[in-house]
This record gives C-alpha cells, structure tokens and sequence, in this order.
C-alpha cells in the first residue's frame, strides 16, 4: 500500500504539481504524425493537465499551442490553419509555432502590442511517425530525445495502436508490469490462448526486480523443460514506458501518457528489430482477431461521434459506462474474464472501479514486488527533483533506454541480466538472439 501522501505524490500531474513537475523534463509522444493532415483541421489534445491544440501547418511543421486565445479566449481548435501558424477566427489574431504574435490586424498599424503577447507554444518534434512534445520550463534546451528501439526501427517493423483510457497513467502502467495477472486474466477458458496454456503448464512463477539507470526490470522465472529456466522479463522505463516479452514474435509495450489524472493516452507499439511486420499481422491489430480486440485497440473500437473532447476518435467503444461489454455468458464459454479482448481485459480491470484508486486501501502480494519498485523509483526520482531539483541520470543518456524484454529460456546457473547477455540490449537492425 501507499500513504494518501505518495499516491498523490504519484497520480497528480497537472501544472505545479511536483509530479507534473517532473514529467515535465521529459519529451512526451503525443500524437501519431499521420493523423496530423498538412493545412488539416486543429485537433484539440489535453497533455499533463492542459488544454492545448495540435496541427500540422501547409508545409508540414507540427505546432502546439494553448487552446485558448490570449485575446479573449475563443477556442483555437476553430482556428484557420495557416502559413506559418494558426490565425483565431474572432478577431484575426496569428500566432506562430513558437507561440509569437504573428498579426493583430484589427489593431491600429503602428501598434506594437503583438510584440508584447505571446500564446503558450510547446516545442515539438517529430521520429519514424510520432509527434514528440516537451513541456518543461526551458523551451530553448530541452534535453535529447530518448531512444526507444520502437520508435528507432523503420516504419515497416513497427504498429503503433493510440486510444484513450479513463483511469490514472499509474493505474494502466501498473497492469503491464503485473507478471502475474496473464494466466488469469487473459485465458480462455476454450483453451486457445497460447500463451496462458504455456504459463500454466510452466507453474507458478517466482520473481526477482532489479533497479536500472532506465527504472525498473522484472523478471518472472519459471522451469522449462530439461532442467532449464524460462525468464520472462519486463521493463519499465522512466518515466511512463514498459516493455512486455516477444510474442507471435513482436515486442510490444506502452508509453502511458498522462492527458490528466483521470485519464491516459495508451500509445501501443509492436515491433519487431530486424524485419518487417507482415501484412497479416497489421490486419489483426487494426481489424481484430476474429472480431476480437487484441492488445492493440482496432480501428473499429474506436469512437468517432465527440469531436468536443481532447484526442477525439481515439476513445474507444469499450469503457466504464458500458462495463467494456462484459459479459457473463461469454465467461462460462469463452473468456476467463468475460470481458471481449486483450486489451479491453486489461483497461477494464484498472479503470471499471474509478479513475484514481485510493492505495492506502490495497494489499499488495509478493507477485507485486515489481509494482512496489516501480512506485518505488518514481517516487524518489519525482521527489528529489521537488527537492533539491536532481535531474533524473538517464535524462542526458539518451541511449541507456535501449533495452529490450525478454522471454528466453536459459541454463540454471546462467544469469538474465549482466554484460553477456547481450539479447537485453536493444541495438537497431539486430536480431532477437534466441529463439522466441
Ligand atoms: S479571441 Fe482570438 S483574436 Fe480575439
Ligand atoms: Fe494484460
């Protein structure tokens, strides 16, 4: 459990917080670069608490600026995408990508008011189709990129899946560093999930978490079959980035951003580090799997009909106030859970009880080892940048990110993690190493 203190310390990310203080060194993906039309319409996006607006101009650079017109506050999600930067349809006041006043054109010609307002402007840049955003207080200097192998490998070996999920990033980010929920949650009960079928035949596992420079690995071990010993490793990343083992064989993982304390961009990747993804598996992610989500959201679980709301068209069919379709009959025939799909099993256990859970009140196990050290971590790294403003190690060392998970069996005495084995470190172009 946690106080009531370090929860909030943990869930609270808006402005001034001392959470959303130290989110606020890092970059954050934020949008997908293909749903950003050159000259397009701005998308409204809510980030750490603020409303902003998003929009690519007609030659292609990505801006984000406040939502709301320094003037008298007209929406700038109405605004005229223009050269350059986006003019307010009230009065006709341009801003550029910057965040300078461009033109007043109602005001007297000599005025020099426009150079005296400015509209907050967040810098951004874009990496292989995903729009980046840094928000920290240092516009002129923010720090590296971070170099996440998924958004390092060529387009063709990687999906990228975006919705959004009524609950707390910490809330979503602690399912998929959970080892132990998998063979419960996500069986069937029909016995055609592979994966399950291979954890329950391997028994229960136990679990060994290490501290990194990057955050946090976790390692459940299992047997395996002549006298081997299976690892299936996860990673956590500073500071909403998990890893998750290769499957059918992509790696996969999240970057939970946080779009305010109750609710989350679950952006999700699957890669593969040195081939192209088929075109089959693209179809599943994208349309189902015999009409059933998979971890990526599809395309048709998403909703299109509240164009009002921050990231409009990436929230999704299944939510809180249908239950996520749960359904009793399909849990006596089908799904262990009864909730339809991989993804919606998982958001529904960690957002269908609220979007902030109240931690003084859980009782953790030993299978929550890796989730304790995870709260662990970002606790003493929010909290010594609140006080003596330290900066996070890993923040100037943009490539001590490139890890990767695992899921490989080795001999008994042989270690998972340490300089020799090499299949943890993510390098682009190379391939797994062993056997996935
Ligand atoms: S409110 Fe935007 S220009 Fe007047
Ligand atoms: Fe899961």
């Amino acid at each position: 459990m946690l106080t009531h203190e370090d929860n909030e310390t943990l869930v609270r990310v808006g402005p001034g917080t001392v959470g959303g203080n130290f989110f606020r060194l890092h970059w954050v993906p934020f949008y997908v670069s293909k749903d950003l039309a050159a000259g397009g319409q701005p998308r409204r996006v809510r980030l750490l608490g603020e409303d902003l607006v998003t929009f690519r101009t007609p030659d292609g650079k990505v801006g984000l600026l406040d939502q709301s017109c320094p003037h008298r506050g007209a929406p700038l999600a109405y605004a005229r995408n223009e050269e350059c930067g986006l003019r307010c349809v009230y009065h006709g006041w341009k801003f550029g990508l910057d965040g300078k006043t461009l033109e007043m054109p109602a005001e007297p010609p000599e005025s020099t008011f426009k150079d005296r307002v400015q509209v907050k402007a967040y810098r951004c840049e874009e990496r292989n189709g995903i729009v980046w955003t840094y928000m920290g207080p240092d516009q002129q200097n923010p720090p590296p990129l971070p170099n996440l192998e998924w958004n390092l490998v060529p387009v063709a070996q990687v999906h990228i899946s975006v919705r959004v999920q009524e609950c707390n990033w910490l809330q979503a980010l602690e399912g998929d560093i959970d080892p132990a929920h998998a063979q419960f949650l996500h069986n069937r009960i029909d016995s055609k999930n592979k994966l399950a079928a291979l954890l329950n035949a391997r028994g229960r596992p136990t679990f060994e978490v290490h501290r990194q420079k990057f955050g946090v690995s976790i390692a459940a071990k299992r047997d395996a079959p002549e006298g081997q010993i299976y690892w299936r490793v996860n990673q956590f990343i500073q500071p909403f980035y998990t890893l998750t083992p290769p499957s059918f064989p992509q790696l996969s993982g999240h970057a939970w951003v946080p779009i305010d304390d109750e609710n989350t961009l679950a952006l999700m990747f699957s890669y593969h580090p040195s081939d192209p993804l088929s075109e089959k598996v693209r179809r599943i992610f994208d349309e189902g799997h015999h009409g059933r989500e998979t971890g990526h959201a599809s395309l048709t679980g998403l909703r299109q009909d509240d164009a009002r709301r921050p990231y409009a068209g990436y929230w999704t069919k299944f939510n809180p106030e249908n239950d996520f379709q749960f359904n009793y009959d399909s849990q006596l025939t089908t799904w262990y859970s009864g909730l339809p799909g991989l993804w919606v099993q998982d958001a529904a256990c960690q957002a269908g009880n609220g979007p902030i859970f109240d931690r003084t009140k859980e009782k953790l196990g030993v299978t929550d080892s890796g989730i304790v050290a995870v709260r662990r971590s970002m606790l003493e790294a929010i909290k010594s940048y609140a006080q003596s403003g330290a900066i996070p190690p890993a923040l100037h060392d943009p490539d001590s990110s490139m890890i990767r998970a695992i899921g490989v069996r080795l001999p008994p005495d042989a270690p998972w993690w340490g300089e020799d084995q090499t299949f943890l470190k993510a390098q682009v172009g190379k391939g797994f190493g062993y056997d996935v």
